[in-house]
């Protein structure tokens, strides 16, 4: 339809047609399906008209190309205007081809493939009835005790912005011409991933200046990549609920950003601005969402009972709600469904599609390239002849897709024991349990200690639960649960080599298990082919070439502890660790356990030369930056070489390092490469004090090597602008 077209129909509706398309409802209130969908929410009373549900605009949670298509006929047969329903559903790292966790996909360091992952999901989906996921979710994160750092690529503004357009590119692709699409809704703006603790749903305060840095870039890179929706907070900011923060949504995220999609609340989120203290009743609700600007309202009818209301008074203006259905006419349109409802939904194409061979492939590679070789003592990878007992709850579990795994099956993943039995000689492994995830038996420790008796290695499969991150999973203990450290402890006292599998959506404090193991492998919850995937780093068929992007605290009480940090004025002089007038613990080291950006592998790599192409860059004379990698091992092996900076004398201070680019560079044993970057003038601006993106003349610090911490290191200046 062309626009004027959609003009046309907005002026055909009639008022309660028009705030209808605002509700979204699960599809359990919808005929033509007994499927409840996925509920991922509190049920709240909604105590609204048939008529209301019948007209209503989206639905959320459905997924399944014969159920969608069955409920989309059987509301269009009822539709005056032949105004279809959108589908939505949390199709976050796979539909029912599972891949990585977030946080391990970021591990990768391949914004391509995890483009690739996004553009499998979208097809899995489209054919299977879906037009939109609320995802990426690409929240800035620095506390692991909150259960959704899983769902983020982590504590890095620039890493995490990368990720954020690759998955909305793979996600959408030609969302017009290509039915196999799905529209992206970026989430969850702004700010969730700050919530203070690391309880869910808690009260973020920053100033403006760390919002703009830190958290807001992310989201920005979705909408320039062309995010056709964006998902509001759980939270407030500065003090006022982001669902009704008008500041945020039409002052951001509209006006200054330009953004003309769908804003969405999250589940209930515009009612929740009553317990939020910051609106009497629904109709108070009612008005700050809309005016901020908010569209859709999910699963809470603030909007369909108290619009008319609130428009008959005058407080609202009619244009208001025209703009925002306005806006969710144009999605549909834009997804062609005035001319095809049922779009990609296709009963055949999903039988044929779904979790194929070619989708689980990539899953298996995502999920090689994002476990994190923690610790390595030699004794990984396995030798062929050893006789290997493999212990833990993990040994054969199927929770291993992790939380918002949509339509995954756990039955279908393949476990870490069967994997590694198909990859050792005949009766060189044995499996035990040892104990359950929270707790074991007498029995249980007997029965891994005799199959560890005979064993030349042991392999520790230990972790959390599916149910312990993700929505909700917030903890204030992020240790291995007391009963596997307990299993480690009898074990240890054997004295054999151990290598620890570690399967989590979250850092750990990984005390009671990283000194103990003599290597420890960080496999995340690694999807539909995660056993596979791991069994094979383990034996050494694949190199792991992955490092973290959120930094591990050596324990809780560090927390948060993030790599691009601030220096403070009285810092640590790790030569004087005894000064007590210094920022620093008592207790515990300042430094977390593993920084951003560590992850080893099965060979070694050594920096050297690491040359500045001039001791000065002018604005329009970027700098070239390289330096020499040599693999001194014995194995091929992939390195991510990266490049951080500091800014020395800031008009605010600057963090100690920010990361500003990376390159992959895969060498054989022996061989040496060149990493060589480009900087510019324009990476060195950050937002001061008025708010104004600029750089500061004067002396950079540039970094280069491994990891955050372990660095090779040169100096620059940059001339001001009046002197170039
Ligand atoms: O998309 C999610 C969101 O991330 C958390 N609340 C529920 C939404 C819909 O399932």
């Amino acid at each position: 339809m062309e626009n004027h077209q959609l003009i046309d129909l907005l002026n055909q509706m009639t008022l309660e047609e028009k705030i209808a398309q605002l509700l979204q409802l699960t599809a359990h209130f919808h005929e033509g399906t007994e499927s409840e969908g996925q509920i991922t929410g509190p049920m709240e009373e909604m105590g609204i008209s048939e008529q209301m549900v019948t007209a209503s605009g989206s639905v959320l949670g459905l997924s399944g190309a014969q159920a969608i298509i069955d409920v989309q006929k059987a509301y269009m047969s009822k539709n005056r205007l032949g105004i279809p329903l959108l589908f939505m559903a949390d199709v976050v790292h796979g539909f029912k081809t599972i891949f990585p966790i977030p946080l391990a996909i970021g591990s990768s360091w391949e914004p391509e493939l995890a483009e690739k992952s996004a553009e499998i999901s979208a097809r899995e989906s489209a054919v299977s009835g879906l037009h939109v996921t609320f995802a990426p979710m690409v929240d800035l994160v620095r506390d692991p005790r909150w259960g959704r750092v899983m769902e983020t690529t982590g504590e890095d503004p620039y890493l995490n912005s990368l990720f954020s357009r690759a998955f909305v590119r793979g996600y959408q692709g030609n969302l017009q011409e290509d039915t196999e699409r799905l529209a992206a809704c970026v989430k969850h703006f702004a700010a969730y991933g700050a919530p203070e603790g690391g309880r869910d749903y808690n009260t973020v305060d920053m100033s403006e200046r760390n919002l703009r840095e830190y958290y807001l870039p992310a989201y920005k890179a979705a909408l320039d990549e062309g995010c056709e929706m964006v998902m509001t907070s759980f939270n407030t900011v500065d003090g006022i609920p982001a669902t009704g923060n008008e500041k945020l949504m039409r002052g951001i995220l509209r006006d200054e950003w330009g953004f003309d999609g769908v804003l969405i609340s999250d589940w209930a989120s515009i009612r929740e601005m009553i317990a939020h203290g910051a609106a009497e009743d629904d109709c108070e609700a009612a008005y700050r969402a809309i005016r901020a600007g908010v569209d859709i309202e999910m699963m809470t009818p603030c909007y369909v009972q108290n619009l008319p209301e609130l428009l008959q008074s005058g407080r609202v203006d009619k244009t208001l709600i025209d703009e925002a259905v306005l806006r969710i006419l144009r999605l549909k349109n834009k997804l062609g469904l005035f001319e095809n409802p049922l779009r990609g939904a296709d009963p055949e194409r999903e039988r044929e599609l779904v979790f194929c061979k070619e989708h689980r492939k990539v899953s298996y590679e995502l999920a090689t390239k994002s476990c994190v070789l923690l610790k390595n003592n030699g004794v990984l990878p396995l030798q062929h002849e050893s006789n290997v007992a493999l212990i833990g709850p993990f040994a054969q579990s199927d929770d291993i897709l992790g939380w918002w795994s949509c339509e995954g099956v756990k039955e279908d993943a393949v476990k870490l024991g069967t994997a590694l039995e198909e990859r050792l000689q005949s009766g060189k492994l044995r499996v035990a349990n040892g104990c359950d995830i929270h707790s074991i038996t007498q029995e249980q420790l007997e029965e891994a200690l005799e199959a560890a008796q005979t064993a030349d290695i042991i392999v520790l499969a230990l972790g959390e639960d599916s149910s312990m991150s993700g929505e909700g999973g917030s903890r204030t203990d992020i240790r291995l649960p007391e009963a596997q450290l307990e299993l480690v402890k009898h074990l240890q006292k054997l004295g054999k080599p151990i290598a620890a599998v570690i399967f989590n959506g979250r850092p750990l404090d990984l005390q009671g298990v990283f000194n103990e193991a003599d290597a420890v492998l960080e496999a995340w919850f690694p999807g539909s082919e995660g056993g596979a995937a791991v069994a094979d780093i383990l034996v050494g068929r694949v190199n792991p070439s992955a490092k973290l992007t959120m930094s591990f605290p050596q324990s809780v009480g560090q927390v948060p502890v993030y790599y691009n940090r601030f220096n403070t004025g009285r810092p640590l002089d790790p030569l004087k660790t005894e000064e007590r007038y210094v920022s620093k613990y008592i207790d515990s080291p300042n430094e977390p356990l593993l920084p951003f950006g560590y992850g080893l592998s099965y060979t070694t790599f050594e920096y050297s030369d690491l040359t500045l192409s001039s001791l000065e860059m002018t604005p329009n004379q970027p700098l070239t930056v390289s330096v020499k990698v040599l693999n001194t091992g014995t194995r091929a092996g992939v390195e991510t070489v990266q490049l951080y900076i500091r800014d020395v004398s800031g008009e605010v201070v600057r963090p100690l390092r920010e990361l500003k680019g990376y390159k992959k560079l895969k060498l054989a044993p022996g061989e040496h490469g060149i990493a060589t970057f480009t900087l510019t003038e324009e990476q060195l601006r950050y937002h001061h004090s008025d708010l104004g993106f600029t750089s500061d003349p004067g002396t950079f610090h540039v970094f280069v090597g491994s990891n955050s911490r372990d660095t090779l290191e040169q100096k620059f200046k940059l001339a001001s602008s009046q002197l170039a």
